[in-house]
């Protein structure tokens, strides 16, 4: 897995709806960033879950760059 809570978006523009989609639909081999990865990610990352589950962890991944929800940033 890449860092998540970095600036840095490797998938899509680190936008909600562009960290949405990456969540839903899971990322290919050919789209790796990172050659050396051994596991594609399935949508959702392989997990069953309704779009609003897709939708809330999306939200809370965005958070982790925009929000306050990381203790070990201090806030
Ligand atoms: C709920 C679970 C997961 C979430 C929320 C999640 C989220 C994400 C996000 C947001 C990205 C894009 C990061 C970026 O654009 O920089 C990403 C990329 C990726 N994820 Fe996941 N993921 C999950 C589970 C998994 C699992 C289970 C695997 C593999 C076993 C996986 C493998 C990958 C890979 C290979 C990439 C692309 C890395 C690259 O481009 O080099 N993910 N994931």
């Amino acid at each position: 897995m890449p860092d998540l809570t970095d600036a840095e978006w490797v998938q899509s523009d680190g936008s909600l709806e562009g960290i949405r989609e990456t969540i839903m639909w899971g990322v290919r081999r050919r789209d790796f960033a990172d050659e050396s990865r051994r596991f594609e990610m399935n949508p959702a990352g392989g997990m069953n879950l309704e779009w609003e589950e897709m939708a809330a962890v999306a939200a809370y991944v965005w958070s982790m760059e925009n929000g306050t929800f990381l203790p070990s940033r201090g806030n």
